[in-house]
């Protein structure tokens, strides 16, 4: 171990760091990160191709991943600007992999066809190889060598990657991030792949559910990380060997993959989420796959990858994501949960509002174009208290209506405050970025948030000031103490520092 005061004071030093320039993050960089979406069709009532790509452009998705070659669609997005990843179906791998006359028609008769009319820019060759059909492990090699002349040969090789996603159960001992590595069994082949990669500056593809990760470690990884929700140090995950501080698992699992990688000597390949989402609904075995939790989840990943954040080990990478998946598949055989990944229906009905408006007009089905900003759900009181005080304090927020007597005092609740004077204060701001963050104690809404006679800043609805008798004279909220910009700021940097002493000793 390391001095221990050199740690905290390199901790307390970094805090500091991250507290004061949060808010100016350089938003600066090549490649901007990405979201898009992946989309399955073993659904019942698909969209017709071109209705699909229409859907797709009104809800502004530029990336899309199949899982095969369908001619219909790729003839749809011809002279859109949406980015495809093309797929090589598990069971083509043998006579691919086998044959370099066979690669060359393949990619001739799927992608050449369509390029570059169809913008396609990738090529995932099978699904979860090495997991779900490991006697395939020695085809995808040459399968992928094969297809990558056959590009070179049609001189698409620049303009289009080929790569393979990989399942996260690939990597052993993922947590903590710094000693996970690769299945030694598949080290040989991996090695390979990841050489392959390098040399053509493609994305090493994987699929990651932190979902998975939390149903099979029940109790050992809280709900919280698993969700992006904001937590408290106590929660927050410590790797013992580089100190790193997780607060999410998607990030300690993307860490996981780099580590490993690090493990084969390779550093150049980054890491591209060819999956990653949450079920909306479950049988009575997966009481977590709810609308609630999904919606949290994919709305928090969306968040993650626009604003940025990269991870603890590279706060300057931010991978980019497609989301599984974007309609529901309702002929897909149970558990449950199969059937219901899907941020649509397959008809194109949202299964529930993504609470995405602060991050563009991606995926915001918001018709009135209106967003709010409230507090976000499960964070304990003194957080909140003390995001409030510096809102209604330091940050100016109009927060009259909250005080005892008025149309927004109730229900008398720390997080009811909160909410007003969050909202108050994103307002004031016209909704600037980063003005609805407060530490991770906000998020925002679409869903209007008034209620009775309280009208939220940003509201259109109007007050029908009639009844509701004013009631209490208990304070709390709106009149607490006030702490200027700076004690707020000295405040978050005392909790960092509390952290360190609680290393979450996580699945170990
Ligand atoms: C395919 O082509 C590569 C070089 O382009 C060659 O090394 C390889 O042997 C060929 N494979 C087969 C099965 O013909
Ligand atoms: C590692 O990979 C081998 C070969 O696919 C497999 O048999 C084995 O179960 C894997 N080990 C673990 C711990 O997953
Ligand atoms: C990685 O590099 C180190 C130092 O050069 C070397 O000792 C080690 O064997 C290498 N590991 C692999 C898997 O190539
Ligand atoms: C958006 O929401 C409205 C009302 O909530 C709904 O009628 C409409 O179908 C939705 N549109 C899309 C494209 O999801
Ligand atoms: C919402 O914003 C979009 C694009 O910014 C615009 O085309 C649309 O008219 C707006 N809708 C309303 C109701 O203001
Ligand atoms: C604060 O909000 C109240 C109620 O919405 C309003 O009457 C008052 O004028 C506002 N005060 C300021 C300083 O804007
Ligand atoms: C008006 O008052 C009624 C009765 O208190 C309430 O149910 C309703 O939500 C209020 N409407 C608005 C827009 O606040
Ligand atoms: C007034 O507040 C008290 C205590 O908070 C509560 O029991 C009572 O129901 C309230 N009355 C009205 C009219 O809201």
């Amino acid at each position: 171990m390391e001095n221990p005061k050199f740690t905290f004071f390199f901790v307390f030093l970094s805090t500091l760091l991250f507290v004061l320039f949060a808010e100016v993050k350089a938003q600066q960089g090549k490649d901007e990160p990405y979201v898009g979406v992946n989309i399955g069709t073993d659904a019942s009532d698909l969209l017709p191709a071109a209705d699909l790509v229409a859907f797709l452009q009104s809800q502004k998705i530029s990336h899309v991943r199949l899982y095969d070659v369908d001619a219909e669609i790729l003839k749809a997005l011809a002279n859109t600007k949406i980015r495809v990843i093309v797929s090589v179906p598990n069971n083509q791998l043998l006579a691919i992999g086998s044959s370099n006359a066979t690669a060359a028609t393949w990619i001739g008769r799927n992608v050449a066809a369509y390029y570059p009319e169809t913008l396609i820019t990738g090529v995932a060759v099978g699904d979860e190889i090495f997991t779900t059909v490991p006697s395939s492990t020695p085809l995808l090699m040459p399968a992928i060598e094969s297809l990558y002349s056959a590009l070179v040969a049609s001189n698409l090789h620049t303009q289009i990657k080929i790569s393979t996603p990989n399942s996260a159960s690939i990597i052993l001992d993922p947590f903590p991030p710094s000693q996970a590595y690769f299945n030694q069994s598949l080290s040989p082949v991996i090695t390979q792949l990841l050489q392959f990669l390098s040399r053509t500056q493609s994305p090493l593809m994987m699929n990651l559910y932190p979902y998975y990760v939390f149903m099979q470690n029940k109790g050992v990884v809280p709900l919280e990380n698993s969700l992006f929700k904001p937590v408290t140090p106590s929660k927050e995950m410590v790797d013992p060997n580089t100190l790193l501080h997780y607060t999410n698992v998607f990030d300690a699992m993307l860490d996981s993959v780099y580590f490993s990688m690090k493990n084969l000597n390779v550093t150049d390949v980054v890491v591209l989420v060819s999956e990653s989402g949450w079920p909306s609904r479950g049988d009575s075995k997966e009481p977590y796959a709810t609308i609630d939790n999904a919606d949290m989840y994919n709305s928090n990943l969306i968040k993650h990858v626009i604003d940025r954040s990269g991870t603890p080990l590279h706060p300057e990478i931010t991978s980019s994501v497609y989301i599984y998946e974007l309609f529901n598949e309702d002929l897909r055989s149970p558990p449950e949960s199969e059937a219901n990944w899907g941020l649509f229906y397959a008809n194109s009905t949202p299964v529930y509002l993504l609470h995405v408006s602060g991050s563009g007009t991606f995926l915001a089905n918001d018709t009135t174009n209106q967003t709010y900003c409230i507090a976000t759900d499960g964070l304990d009181v003194k957080t909140l208290q003390t995001a409030l005080d510096w809102t209604c304090g330091p940050g100016r927020a109009n927060c009259s209506e909250i005080q005892p007597g008025q149309s927004c005092y109730q229900p008398n609740s720390v997080k009811n405050h909160a909410s007003y004077a969050f909202d108050s204060y994103y307002q004031k701001e016209g909704k600037s970025p980063g003005s609805c963050d407060f530490q991770g104690a906000a998020m925002i809404t679409t869903t209007d948030p008034s209620h009775g006679n309280c009208i939220f800043p940003g509201s259109k609805m109007i007050s029908n000031k009639t009844s509701q008798v004013v009631n209490s004279t208990q304070a709390s909220g709106g009149n607490g103490v006030r702490l200027t910009a700076f004690q707020f700021k000295i405040l978050h940097l005392i909790w960092g520092l509390t952290s360190c002493l609680f290393h979450y000793s996580f699945l170990s």
